[in-house]
């Protein structure tokens, strides 16, 4: 009997680095891509010409092709929420009612928008983004990525429950000329709900005379918008199908819109659309996400590295991180299948990292030396418009030779000062950071994660696991549940006074 592909890359044995590209002389060509002015580079991980090859079989017993095209008709792909997953239908693919519905969504967005630059609400000079996951990650992103000089407001992100998060998020806005744009998807989450009274709070304290007329409610459930006493026509809408970690791409974002001008929100779909045809489009062997969930799977399944540490090299793309951290462990840090048995290999590793040169300083050493499997990846942006050229050359000099460290290491004499080397890495090179090219990133992120899921046979879309720790603060909130504490988190609550 034939051997089925995870058998074949179960038992594939991996080759040294260096010698890969000694015996694979179109390596670079093979593992290397370019889209949407994103080069991707994989020839520094263990992926080999029989491993890709044997990985695009898999896709095919896993019918990879048609789980893809499920996703972009607008499917139910969200089988334990019987959902279809309608991001792509922000940016135009998805059942034709599904991207009309986003079409007209985001009309009514831009009104709000051209409303609010025409003085409807008076002068407006900040905004206080409330909203906490995926209701504050992606457009903080967007914001703090592409601000540069052309910020149009002061804008404000208050995500946390913590008192001193909302000190800071206010201190530095005028309360009498602030918005208040209040996200989420539920409009039930205790963090946004809480901020949302004490912004009003806020507002009134400083003597605004409708507090509630300075709030915008960008919500998948209307209702609860409207009971929490916002009016109808500053609700803006987006589709349950929308989960929160995909969800930049709507109303979501109309904060980012408004700071940094509505073509850089429209270049981000577009970017986004990009990369969405070339996902869709492409055979498995040339296709970007896919690949890169090829070379992820040869690190988690074949080098054990349960851990993935992105590393951008440029200050610009410092939030990629956290937002990596909740589109892949969200996403993918499951342990059952899609038809709820007990999933039999890892899923998804710990996403963490932090910003190159910084990090080098820092946490490199146990990349370089440590006993950790670690999948790493570099990003850097090639075009800089900084009056400090020669300071970006050595940013992205420093990126290379992480890189090429990590592959080659050094063995002298010496065992304090030797490094075994052969440390994969995959390197994603932007031509210039603008909004198209952060949308077609963030959708190729998007996809490497639908792609590694439908791989290993699990639902991306779905969270259950965020439910218990919020259940159980809930009842102690409520003064109920404290008979089935453990003796640890009761001692903890005497502790604390609570
Ligand atoms: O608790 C996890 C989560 O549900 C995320 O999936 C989501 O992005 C976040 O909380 C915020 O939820 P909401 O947008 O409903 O406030």
């Amino acid at each position: 009997m034939p051997k089925d592909a995870w058998n074949r890359i179960d038992e594939h044995e991996l080759k040294p680095l260096t010698s890969l590209f000694a015996e694979e002389p179109d390596r670079l060509g093979q593992l290397s891509k370019t889209i949407a002015g994103i080069h991707f580079d994989w020839s520094k991980t263990h992926l080999d010409g029989e491993l890709l090859e044997a990985f695009v079989t898999l896709a095919d017993e896993k019918n990879f092709a048609a789980a893809r095209e499920a996703l972009f008709a607008g499917e139910v792909v969200n089988q334990t929420e019987d959902r279809s997953a309608d991001h792509p239908a922000e940016r135009g693919s998805g059942s034709p009612d599904a991207v009309e519905l986003a079409g007209s969504r985001r009309i009514r967005m831009r009104a709000l928008i051209d409303a609010i630059e025409a003085g409807a609400f008076g002068d407006v000079t900040g905004v206080l983004h409330i909203g906490i996951g995926g209701s504050a990650l992606g457009p903080h992103l967007l914001v703090d990525a592409l601000a540069d000089d052309r910020l149009r407001l002061d804008v404000s992100f208050l995500s946390n429950i913590d008192p001193h998060a909302f000190d800071d998020a206010v201190s530095v806005l005028d309360p009498a000329t602030t918005l208040v744009v209040a996200v989420s998807k539920t409009f039930t989450t205790t963090e946004t709900i809480a901020n949302l009274d004490a912004a009003i709070a806020w507002l009134r304290e400083a003597g605004v005379a409708d507090p509630y007329g300075r709030v915008i409610a960008v919500t998948a459930s209307q209702e609860a918008a409207l009971e929490a006493g916002i009016d109808d026509s500053r609700i803006l809408q987006f589709s349950e199908g929308v989960g929160g970690r995909y969800s930049l791409w709507s109303a979501v974002s109309v904060t980012a819109a408004l700071a940094l001008g509505w073509d850089a929100f429209e270049e981000l779909l577009e970017g986004a659309a990009e990369m969405d045809r070339h996902f869709r489009f492409t055979e498995s062997g040339q296709n970007i996400p896919l690949i890169a969930a090829f070379a992820d799977l040869t690190a988690t399944q074949k080098l054990e590295a349960q851990s993935r540490g992105v590393f951008p090299y440029d200050e610009r793309l410092r939030l990629l991180v956290p937002y990596l951290q909740q589109l892949e462990m969200e996403s993918n840090g499951k342990s059952v299948t899609a038809a709820g048995k007990p999933v039999d290999r890892p899923t998804a590793p710990v996403t963490w990292g932090g910003v190159g040169t910084d990090v080098q300083h820092a946490v490199f050493q146990l990349l370089h030396q440590g006993t950790v499997a670690v999948q790493v990846e570099f990003l850097a942006v090639v075009e800089t418009d900084s009056n400090l050229p020669a300071h970006h050359r050595q940013l992205l000099l420093n990126a290379f030779a992480q890189g090429a460290a990590l592959m080659r290491g050094c063995k002298g004499g010496d065992p304090y000062r030797s490094e075994e080397g052969n440390r994969p890495s995959s390197t994603i090179l932007l031509d210039r950071l603008d909004a198209r090219t952060l949308g077609a990133l963030v959708a190729f992120y998007e996809h490497r994660t639908f792609a590694k899921a439908v791989l290993l046979g699990i639902n991306p879309f779905d969270q259950f696991g965020v439910e218990l720790g919020k259940e159980i603060a809930r009842q102690l909130a409520e003064g109920e549940g404290g008979d089935d504490l453990d003796p640890s988190t009761r001692d903890l609550m005497e502790r604390a006074k609570l």
